[in-house]
């Protein structure tokens, strides 16, 4: 069974309370995420991939279509709070925007202590809880001694996405959907948050929707591949065949457009 199923999904934004103007920003998406897969949703800006994204972690409702995740409809099944918090304890979020994923006015561990709070088993004292809190961060490169007691302006984005994976490493949730996560940050931490990822796959079989706009990232890191562009897939399958023998004309646009760097991993 696939952990995740989008079946026929599709977001209209109304624009105006009279106007007419309406924007399909999804148009009839469906894809699958089968455990430990790792798969990319790659677009250019207002491709739809953050409305696809807030959808499938429950923030946005779709004007049509289904989410199933682990083979219940999240739209439908879940109506009461303790099933929206096992919905959050197993679905993440990692988002773009470091900052906007912090509150400005409390240290950067809040987010850990809220990790704890969702736990199902939750450390029986503080002193416990703070324990689980530092070897999170050490699991994602972090001395703790470096963020913690620190407010969100006082750390990088580097560290802010790291902090937001040491979350996962906490919460062990089963999909993670990283919208993003390293455009923000400076070039140098990139490669790192990647690789703090595929851990995160690797050692506790963590399903990923990877949101980007660079092929060649998406080439590098994922099982499979969904291309999107107007709301739309409209090009799908495995890295290779996606970026060696793309069929739609937009697909190819993107091929050319990867540096030459990663094209040489096609002489591999
Ligand atoms: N809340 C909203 N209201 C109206 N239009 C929106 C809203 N959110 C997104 N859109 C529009 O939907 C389209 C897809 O946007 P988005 O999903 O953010 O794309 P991407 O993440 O690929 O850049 C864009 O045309 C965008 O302007
Ligand atoms: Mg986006």
């Amino acid at each position: 069974m696939s952990r995740l199923v989008v079946k026929n999904l599709t977001k209209i934004f109304s624009l105006g309370f009279f106007s007419k103007r309406r924007i399909e920003a999804v148009k009839n998406v469906s894809f699958e995420v089968k455990e430990k897969e790792i798969v990319s949703l790659v677009g250019e800006s207002g491709s739809g991939k953050t409305t696809t994204a807030k959808m499938i972690l429950r923030l946005l409702p779709p004007t049509s279509g289904e989410i199933y995740f682990e083979g219940k409809d999240i739209w439908k099944d879940i109506k009461d709070r303790e099933s929206l918090v096992e919905f959050r304890r197993k679905v993440h979020a990692v988002f773009q925007d470091p900052f906007a994923s912090y509150n400005p006015f409390y240290p950067v561990e809040r987010t850990l202590w809220q990790a704890i709070s969702l736990l199902e088993n939750k450390p029986s004292n503080k002193k416990e809880a703070l324990e689980l809190i530092k070897e999170s961060l050490f699991r994602v490169g972090i001395d703790p001694k470096d963020v913690l007691g620190k407010y969100p302006h006082q750390i990088s984005g580097g560290q802010k996405q790291r902090i937001m994976i040491a979350r996962c490493w906490i919460l062990r949730p089963l999909l993670i959907v990283a919208d993003e996560p390293t455009s923000m940050i400076d070039a140098s931490s990139r490669g790192g948050i990647i690789k703090l990822l595929e851990e995160l796959r690797e050692e506790q079989g963590t399903s990923i929707i990877f949101i980007t706009h660079d092929l060649g990232l998406a080439y590098y890191v994922s099982d499979n591949i969904f291309v999107m562009k107007n709301g739309e897939i409209v090009e799908r399958g495995h890295p290779d065949k996606v970026v060696l023998e793309p069929t739609h004309e937009y697909t190819k646009l993107l091929v050319g457009s990867i540096p030459k760097l990663y094209r040489k991993l096609e002489d591999l």
